[in-house]
C-alpha cells in the first residue's frame, strides 16, 4: 500500500482543559492556563515536522455560553498569548492568522490580533491559524454571503474561495484531544475529506510524542477521495 506523505495542514481541536484541572481538584481556569502553556511546544514541534499550516481551535462561537468568569479567563489568556507572539515574530518567522468573527472580541484584543497578523504577513513558510469565535456553519454562511454580495454564482469552488482559510487550503488531518468523538462545528466545509484522529489524552498532556503518534497514524492511511 502506498503510504501518505506527512500532512501539510493539520487542525487541532484542543479539548480537555477543564477535565484536566478538575481531575486535579483545581478550577477549570487552571486547566486553561496549562492548555495555553502547551500551545507553543506543539506549534514548535509541528513546524519542525514538516507541517506548514497549523490550525488551532481556541474558542468556538458556542463557547460564549460558558460562565462569564471562564469566558473572561479564556479571553485574557488569548491576549497574553498574542502579546507574547508579537515579541517573537521576527525571530520565529511564523505567519499568524486568526479566523472567526472577531467583531465580538474586545477592541484591545482585536487590535493585538491585527498587529500580529500585519507584522507577520510577509512570512510564508509556516502559518499558525487560530480559530476564535469560530463556527464552521457560520463560516459557510459568511462565505455564501460574500458570493452573493459579489453577484457570483454559488458553487462548491466558489464557497471554498471565500472561506477564511481559502489561502491555506484544507486540513489533511484533524486531531481532537480530550476523548470526545465529534467535530463541534470545526472546519465543516474544509474537513470534508480530512483524516480524523481522536485521542483520550487531554490537551494539557498532549505532548510532542502524542503529536508524533497522530502523524504516524496519518502516514499509514489510504486516502481515497471517493476513488478506489
Ligand atoms: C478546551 O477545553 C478549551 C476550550 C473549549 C476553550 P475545555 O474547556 O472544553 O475542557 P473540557 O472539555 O471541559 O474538559
Ligand atoms: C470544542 O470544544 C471547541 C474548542 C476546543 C475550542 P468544546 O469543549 O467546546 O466542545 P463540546 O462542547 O464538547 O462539543
Ligand atoms: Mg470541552
Amino acid at each position: 500500500m502506498e503510504e501518505n506523505k506527512k500532512p501539510l495542514h493539520v487542525g487541532i481541536i484542543m479539548d480537555g482543559n477543564g477535565r484536566w484541572a478538575v481531575s486535579r481538584g483545581k478550577k477549570r481556569s487552571y486547566g486553561h492556563n496549562a492548555g495555553s502553556a502547551n500551545v507553543d511546544r506543539i506549534v514548535t514541534h509541528a513546524f519542525q515536522n514538516g507541517i506548514k499550516t497549523l490550525t488551532l481551535y481556541a474558542f468556538s462561537a458556542e463557547n460564549w455560553a460558558r460562565p462569564q468568569e471562564e469566558v473572561d479567563e479564556l479571553m485574557r489568556l488569548l491576549k497574553v498569548y498574542f502579546k507574547k507572539f508579537i515579541k517573537k515574530i521576527i525571530k520565529n518567522k511564523v505567519r499568524l492568522f486568526v479566523m472567526g468573527d472577531l467583531t465580538k472580541l474586545t477592541d484591545d484584543l482585536q487590535k493585538t490580533i491585527k498587529e500580529c497578523m500585519d507584522a507577520s504577513a510577509q512570512y510564508t513558510e509556516h502559518v499558525l491559524n487560530i480559530a476564535i469565535n469560530y463556527g464552521g456553519r457560520q463560516e459557510i454562511v459568511y462565505a455564501v454571503n460574500r458570493l452573493i454580495k459579489k453577484g457570483q454564482e454559488i458553487t462548491v469552488d466558489g464557497i471554498s474561495q471565500e472561506l477564511y482559510t481559502a489561502q491555506f487550503g484544507e486540513p489533511d488531518l484533524i486531531i481532537r484531544t480530550g476523548g470526545e468523538m465529534r467535530i463541534s462545528n470545526f472546519m465543516l466545509y474544509q474537513g470534508a475529506y480530512s483524516e480524523l484522529y481522536f485521542t483520550d489524552v487531554l490537551w494539557p498532556d498532549f505532548s510532542e510524542t502524542e503529536l508524533d503518534k497522530a502523524l504516524e497514524s496519518f502516514v499509514g492511511r489510504k486516502r481515497r477521495f471517493g476513488k478506489i
